[in-house]
């Protein structure tokens, strides 16, 4: 279990990024030391809403944050560049990004713990839990056991922030279908997308679970049909299956 600050650091006073985008996007971005993740890591934080997203939520309740699914951990990264000051903890089956968001938080003295793990087995603890653009990658029943898995790690006050393609007709999600194939045949993501849930398909178990879930588009400046959920836990509302 996570402690709710990391040591040294208050977790409470959570301000949003003062700095330009820009400008933190770059300064995270020039820690990677291949060039080709500086580019893809610049131009990720730099468009995608989804980071930003997060911090607003994170800035509401002071607790710690796992991240399933981390990838390089630039979530962790653009949240310590926010202020967000509370315990972080990444899990991601591809060790070799874990490796590297490792090495970076160390040689920063970030205070983000990464471990190299499976969605299916997720550590205790208590807090918030972001899940961004990772459930299309394990087939249907397997969503549904990491969605109540998350689900029971939302401590009361804090909330689940997912993000994730629905499947809708329509171009964004034929083109999102598209750019994942890509994705997968470059081999930057180790596994192909699996199931495209529907909104109900991600709803019903978090509300079965105590969550209050608000679903909105996420696209920003991308053409994919992303959409953000934020289920919040209300305070004092208990925890059914507490991990
Ligand atoms: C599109 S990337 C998103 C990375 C990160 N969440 C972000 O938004 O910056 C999806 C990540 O999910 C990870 N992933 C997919 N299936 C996983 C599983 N079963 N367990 C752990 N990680 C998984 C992949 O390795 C990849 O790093």
């Amino acid at each position: 279990m996570l402690a709710a600050a990391a040591p040294g650091r208050l977790a409470a006073a959570v301000p949003m990024p003062e700095q330009q985008p820009r400008a933190v996007a770059r300064r995270i971005a020039d820690r990677f030391p291949r060039r080709w993740h500086r580019d893809y890591v610049r131009s990720k934080l730099r468009f995608d809403p989804a980071y930003a997203a997060v911090a607003a939520v994170v800035a509401e309740d002071a607790s710690p944050l796992l991240d399933i699914g981390c990838g390089l951990g630039l979530l962790g990264f653009y949240l310590r560049e926010s202020g967000f000051a509370a315990g972080y903890r990444g899990i991601d089956f591809d060790g070799e990004k874990i490796a590297i968001a490792r090495a970076i938080s160390a040689r920063h003295s970030l205070d983000l713990a990464f471990d190299d793990g499976d969605a299916g087995e997720l550590p205790p603890f208590s807090g918030h839990v972001a899940l961004l653009d990772v459930l299309h990658y394990l087939p249907a029943a397997a969503q549904q056991r990491l969605l109540r898995d998350a689900a029971a790690r939302v401590a009361p006050g804090a909330a689940l922030i997912l993000r994730n393609v629905l499947r809708e007709r329509g171009w964004r999600f034929r083109l999102t279908v598209w750019e994942e194939y890509f994705l997968y045949a470059s081999r930057w993501m180790r596994s192909p997308a699996v199931h495209y849930p529907e909104r109900g398909e991600i709803e019903t178990p978090l509300r079965a679970a105590g969550l209050e879930p608000d679903v909105r588009p996420l696209w920003g400046s991308t053409p994919f049909n992303s959409f953000v959920i934020v289920a919040r836990r209300p305070p004092g509302a208990a925890v059914s299956r507490s991990p």
